[in-house]
């Protein structure tokens, strides 16, 4: 039997809604963050799954999750899939879940064909993906690839002040496992990330598999203003440094500065703190960020200076400032892998399109590493980081034979 024969289309959608519990919602999403109860109980899930196959599962400093099945030369560095099982506050069930339980399947469906390989084939979960609790996102993976970044990445806190080393601490309490001594990191000799495409283009060109070709570069920034507390009902305009309204006059000058004719640029402010946060008491401070995107670093870097300009010009009478706090080079991915990818697709019969991601993924920090690339498969009518996030369980299972096929060519190579 091959391995993609071996993939259980129900097998997969039953550990989708398994997981789909924990952190679920009333509208039937999930809120799952980062290294939370309801992670703890992602990473429990997935081990007692690992375990009952008999694969051996550990952990690293920063809490990746890896899950290995081993192959004939020990000594051989693996070849390794996933994603990530953390979500959004408003988060759907497939974003991240789906590249962990398709890389899973993949192990599974390689032991139930006794596939033998020659590199082990390991399924990761990275720590803090989204990056909505803790900034930045995507961290375990960018650890993982640069070890340096551990220091920093511990020391991140959360919006109520929570430190990352401590919730680490917790949720490693909660759900134990093996620690792989030192620090993170370790040879890969290929990734390969599957995850549910967060756009429309697929089911809009009725393809099954998106060939992953690239990702487009993300920057976020921190823009805080300062202004004074005063009472709202008799200061005087002249008197008042408003802290939201010389926010709200910069938020609108960056949309407009950032309203590009051929709509490539993603401009996002996502998260407004205003304080003391009372309706009687004009605000002292407010706190925005900014989440940038565009295929160009050059492009991404004009804007920043118009950004930078409209804060510096715009916030009067109140100080304000703006911190770059990620930089996320565009990723192409390797041609190799891309090639493979589309090769399995077609040999499998799968209609499939080449396709940039406009979305991030761990993938782009593991593609410094060694060859790496994406498989997408579609979602409902792109909807994504939404609670309505939905995705068919014949594609689902669709990208993971393509996926176990792609990992065992690269596993014997
Ligand atoms: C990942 O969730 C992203 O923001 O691209
Ligand atoms: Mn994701
Ligand atoms: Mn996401």
């Amino acid at each position: 039997m091959s391995g993609a024969n071996a993939v259980k289309e129900d097998r997969l959608w039953q550990r989708h809604a398994d997981m789909a519990k924990l952190g679920g919602t009333a509208k039937g999403g999930v809120n799952r963050q980062a290294l939370s109860a309801e992670d703890a109980a992602a990473r429990n899930l997935l081990a007692s799954w690992a375990k009952a196959r008999g694969f051996e599962i550990f952990t690293d400093a920063i809490g990746n999750l890896f899950v290995q099945r081993p192959g004939s030369d020990a000594k051989a560095a693996p070849v390794m899939s996933g994603s990530h099982m953390d979500s959004q506050p408003t988060g759907g069930r497939f974003d991240g879940m789906y590249g962990v339980l398709a890389a899973f399947e993949a192990l599974e469906a390689l032991e139930d064909a006794r596939i033998r390989t020659r590199r082990p084939v390991m399924a990761v979960a990275w720590t803090n993906e989204e990056g909505s609790r803790f900034q930045p996102g995507a961290m375990g993976s960018a650890v993982f690839a640069r070890p340096e970044r551990l220091g920093d990445a511990l020391a991140a806190k959360d919006w109520d002040g929570v430190v990352l080393k401590d919730a680490l601490a917790a949720t490693l309490k909660a759900a134990p496992m093996p620690m792989r001594s030192g620090a993170p990191g370790f040879p890969v000799a290929s990734y390969v990330e599957a995850h549910i495409e967060q756009g429309p283009r697929l089911e809009n060109e009725k393809k099954t598999i998106g060939v992953v070709t690239a990702i487009q570069g993300s920057r976020r920034y921190i823009v805080t203003v300062e202004g004074e507390e005063a009472h709202a009902g008799t200061t005087p305009r002249a008197a008042r440094k408003d802290a939201f309204a010389a926010a709200a006059r910069i938020a609108a000058a960056m949309y407009e500065a950032t309203t590009d004719a051929d709509d490539t640029l993603r401009f996002t402010i996502g998260r407004v703190d205003v304080a003391p946060g009372s309706p009687n008491t004009v605000p002292g401070k407010a706190v925005f960020t900014i989440d940038m995107r565009h295929p160009s670093n050059d492009v991404l870097d004009e804007h920043e200076k118009k950004l930078e300009g409209i804060v510096a010009s715009r916030a009067a009478p109140c100080p304000a400032r703006i911190e770059r706090i990620t930089n996320v080079g565009s990723t192409d991915f390797d041609l190799t892998v891309i090639d493979l990818v589309r090769a399995k697709a077609n040999a499998l019969n799968l209609s499939n399109m080449d396709m940039p991601s406009g979305a991030g993924h761990d993938a782009m920090h593991i593609a410094r590493l060694c060859p790496a690339g994406m498989i997408f498969v579609p979602c409902e009518r792109g909807v994504s980081h939404n609670e309505a996030e939905n995705a068919s369980p014949a594609d689902l299972a669709a990208g993971a034979r393509v996926l176990v096929e792609v990992l065992e060519e690269l596993a014997n190579r």
